[in-house]
């Protein structure tokens, strides 16, 4: 690089930094209008959730169809799914369900085949489906690692490229990724959870700059990063300082973040401030406020979700999302 490009670079960099003063101080007005007066339309929107057969994807289901959006859940689990259908049906809503293994991407890509043929262009993805192992990292079975990849981050590349080409088309749509305060810090007995959910938050972002750079404006993406919420998911984890979070709080909140085209949600909010202590603290003072907070200890009585809507798990549905990639 020659010098008068260096130069230029600097005052683009100071430049950037100057024009982020003014974004934040947008931000900050933007913040004073109430949510209500800053919210999209969705009516009449389709919005396909994955893992919408229980949980946060359920909720988010929910709340998406009382905006009028049409609402696609897929889940492994059709019991869940069939249940998600009637909850929507029941509020008056528009609900589809598909079975759907997100651990096999030739599925993947026939359901989604299936569903532009069947209800039409998706135009909300939420890639919300997650599972967790909860091991001590030499006691995860392999498969289980393989499993937790293709859930939590994998199947993302295979929806994302079943559907993003329709909304580049029409400059128009959403992706968004339920990954994790997980995937912003590790925690320990969550080592391949916090590995694929920070991928999942570095698909997020490189995706939002391959489009920014693309110029598409009006596709956004959005990713949520929750602490533990109470859904059986973390069935058992002990937290001493963070409350751990309500369902209802998480879906509304993910659902605002949509809505509000907000590009990271992060909940409960001020864990921002832990994240960036994180980044700046040297590595034994972040394992000492990591141990204060309690952090180490969160996982040692977690179980997990024993049942899932009420039935364990049968065999077949434990298998089948097992199924490695074909
Ligand atoms: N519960 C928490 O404490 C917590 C915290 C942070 C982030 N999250 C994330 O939020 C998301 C939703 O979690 P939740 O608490 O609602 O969990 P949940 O277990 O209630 O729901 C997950 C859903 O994903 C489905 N699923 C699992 N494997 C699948 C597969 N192979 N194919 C298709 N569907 C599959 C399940 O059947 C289930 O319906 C997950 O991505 C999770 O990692 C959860």
């Amino acid at each position: 690089m020659g010098f008068s490009e260096a130069i230029v670079s600097v005052v683009q960099v100071i430049g950037a930094l100057l024009a982020s003063v003014y974004f934040a101080l947008e931000c900050l007005v933007l913040s004073l209008i109430p949510r209500r007066f800053r919210r999209k339309d969705v009516e009449g929107d389709i919005v396909l959730i994955t893992g919408g057969g229980s949980g946060i994807g359920r909720l988010m289901c929910l709340k998406l169809a009382a905006r009028g959006a049409k609402i696609v859940t897929w889940d492994v689990n059709s019991a869940g799914n069939d249940e998600t259908v009637k909850a929507v049906k029941a509020n008056g809503g528009e609900c589809v369900a598909y079975t759907v293994d997100l651990c096999n991407r030739n599925a993947i890509y026939a359901a989604a085949a299936k569903v532009k043929e069947e209800v039409g262009k998706v135009d909300i993805l939420v890639n919300n489906a997650g599972i967790v192992s909860g091991k001590n990292f030499l006691e995860v079975p392999d498969h289980h690692v393989e499993r937790t990849f293709n859930v939590n981050v994998l199947s993302h590349f295979w929806t994302v490229k079943a559907f993003l080409p329709d909304m580049m088309a029409s400059n128009k749509g959403h992706v968004v990724t339920v990954a994790s305060l997980a995937g912003l810090a590790g925690v320990n007995k969550l080592v391949d959870y916090c590995a694929s959910k920070f991928a999942a938050v570095g698909f997020d972002e490189s995706l939002k700059l391959e489009l920014m750079v693309g110029g598409y404006t009006g596709v956004k993406t959005t990713v949520i990063c929750p602490y533990y919420i109470n859904t059986g998911m973390f069935d058992g984890v002990r937290s001493k300082l963070i409350p751990i979070l309500n369902p209802e709080y998480v879906a509304s909140e993910a659902v605002d973040g949509i809505l509000l085209n907000t590009p990271v949600v992060i909940l409960p909010g001020f864990c921002r401030l832990l994240i960036i202590l994180k980044l700046v603290l040297p590595l034994k003072g972040g394992y000492m406020m990591y141990r204060a907070c309690g952090g180490h200890m969160t996982m040692d009585d977690f179980k997990g979700r024993p049942v899932q809507n009420g039935t364990r798990l049968t065999e077949k549905q434990v298998l089948a999302a097992q199924t490695p990639n074909v």
